[in-house]
């Protein structure tokens, strides 16, 4: 019998007595999807998981994403490795509040994570609940932001300028930098959850560049003030892996940032996007 047991965090419940090595029924895809939808996180410790088994999952779930701008790991189309070697220099992939692939006009809905290797300590993956985020924001920063269209695009990522391009040296991770991150693309910055209707933010500097209509010189500073009112502590669910643990989350939801602090240890999780909902 599924159990899900909510963290007592902003957000996230860890998720037991189901087998997901093998084809769900259809009442357990919907308690899933209603649990992921209600908690944003969901966490499956105890899963002896195969690559076909996380696809099988993700197509479950909603069907793949498209990911650009990582190469998929051999023999598969839709699994990247999240990878870092135990003496690796580079830094930590994907250490800044983000929501995946914001930049594209369907974004996924969520991601799936399956952690293989995972290093005795550090390594968390720490998630920041975007409604909450807004129902707490005073009312003079919502009425700053209120109706504004923000502006997303991978260029500062993955442009060959950009943090992961030519200069990113020494990385485990197969990482494409390429002149298409230079496109951009627009989405309302509070908007409306496509599935459960609730009102959250959705983005933040990095992804975002700007705002539809606002001079850099306001807009970068706007977008630096609410990183950091989107990431503070009390909208956080910290999440300390396992090996053999199968993490998805809401992207429409959270915002979600990697962690360091395992230096003299590997670390590979597989990861899967989930295809933005029909
Ligand atoms: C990611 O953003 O997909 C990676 C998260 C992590 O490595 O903890």
């Amino acid at each position: 019998m599924m159990q899900i047991e909510p963290t007592g965090q902003a957000c996230g419940a860890v998720v037991t007595g189901v087998d997901l090595a093998g084809p769900l029924a259809p009442d357990d895809v919907a308690a899933i999807r209603a649990a992921w939808l209600q908690h944003h996180v969901l966490a499956f410790p105890g899963q002896k998981l195969s690559d076909d088994d996380l696809e099988r999952f993700t197509l479950a779930m909603g069907g793949f994403g498209d990911d650009p701008f990582i190469a998929p790991i051999a023999g598969r189309q839709h699994i990247i490795a999240v990878a870092r070697a135990a003496d690796e220099t580079a830094p930590i992939f994907a250490e800044t509040w983000h929501t995946d692939w914001s930049f594209q006009a369907h974004p996924p809905a969520g991601t799936c994570l399956y952690g293989i290797t995972i290093p005795p300590i550090g390594g968390d993956t720490l998630f920041a609940n975007q409604h909450l985020a807004l129902d707490a924001m005073p009312a003079e920063l919502r009425a700053r932001i209120e109706g504004l269209t923000a502006i997303h695009s991978a260029q500062k990522a993955y442009a060959p300028e950009g943090f992961y391009g030519a200069g990113d040296k020494g990385r485990s991770m197969d990482i494409r930098p390429s002149e298409t991150a230079r496109a951009t693309l627009c989405h309302p910055f509070i908007r409306h959850h496509p599935e459960t209707g609730r009102e959250g933010l959705f983005g933040c500097l990095g992804y975002v560049i700007g705002f539809e209509g606002m001079a850099d010189e306001e807009a970068l500073p706007l977008l630096v003030e609410l990183y950091h009112w989107q990431g503070q502590e009390r909208f956080q669910y910290r999440h300390r892996w396992q090996p053999n643990m199968l993490v998805m989350w809401d992207n429409r939801s959270v915002l979600h940032a990697a962690t360091g602090g395992y230096q003299g240890h590997a670390r590979l999780l597989h990861r899967t996007t989930i295809a933005a909902a029909a």
